[in-house]
């Protein structure tokens, strides 16, 4: 890999992006995170954090030091209105696409070709060119236009890794369950990790 898009919606969850954005920076990829607006709003009330609203590279410097990462150096913040952000084209070369948590308005909008905004653009622009998109819905219980628009982003390509931690490794804490979720992410895209263990080892 090298160059990952990660949006988080307004979906409950938000730890879940913030961890897959720390551990692809960890893991040495270059990440560019984009918040929707009800992504930043959720984040602000379930995590505390505050995303800058009207300067990128300082939002960015602030996502790097909530997520205690080294430096802010691999992380670059895109807000959704950018729509001449180098991720709305497909030519420029994003590697994977993670979209944690994902909101049933989100999976609406990619599985009819919305493309609205940036985020929705940048996820459109994945499934043309059969890019790995990784969504990671939450919301419960899932209507049937849910579920069809879930099962038109899968056979457009998407890859569902639902926020569905297993229990069968004994989680002692919500860092574990959510480690669980994003340890199966960074699987799906091949990146290594040591977030939960695995089963057999
Ligand atoms: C506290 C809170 C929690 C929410 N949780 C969910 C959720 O788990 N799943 C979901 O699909 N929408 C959820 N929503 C609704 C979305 O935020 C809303 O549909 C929003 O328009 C999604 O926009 P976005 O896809 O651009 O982020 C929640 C809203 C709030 C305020």
């Amino acid at each position: 890999m090298g160059n990952c898009t990660v949006v988080v919606t307004g979906a409950s969850g938000s730890c879940y992006g913030m961890r897959v954005i720390e551990q692809l920076v960890l893991a040495g990829h270059d990440v560019s995170a984009v918040f929707t607006d009800a992504g930043r709003e959720v984040t602000a009330l379930e995590l505390g954090f505050d995303l800058p609203a009207d300067d990128a590279r300082v939002a960015a410097a602030a996502l790097a030091a909530y997520l205690e990462l080294p430096s802010a150096e691999k992380l670059r913040v895109a807000y959704p209105d950018a729509m001449f952000d180098a991720i709305a084209s497909g030519s420029h070369r994003i590697d994977a696409m993670v979209v944690a948590p994902c909101s049933m308005g989100f999976v609406a909008a990619i599985a009819n070709g919305l493309a609205a905004d940036l985020p929705q653009r940048a996820a459109d622009v994945m499934l043309k060119e059969r890019r790995p998109l990784v969504l990671v819905p939450r919301e419960t219980p899932l209507s049937l236009i849910h579920l069809r628009n879930l099962t038109a982003a899968a056979e457009a390509g998407a890859i569902i890794v639902p926020a569905m931690p297993g229990f069968y490794a004994k989680p002692e804490s919500v860092d574990d369950l959510v480690n669980f979720v994003v340890g199966k992410v960074l699987d799906v895209l091949d990146v290594e990790h040591s977030l939960f263990k695995r089963w057999g080892s």
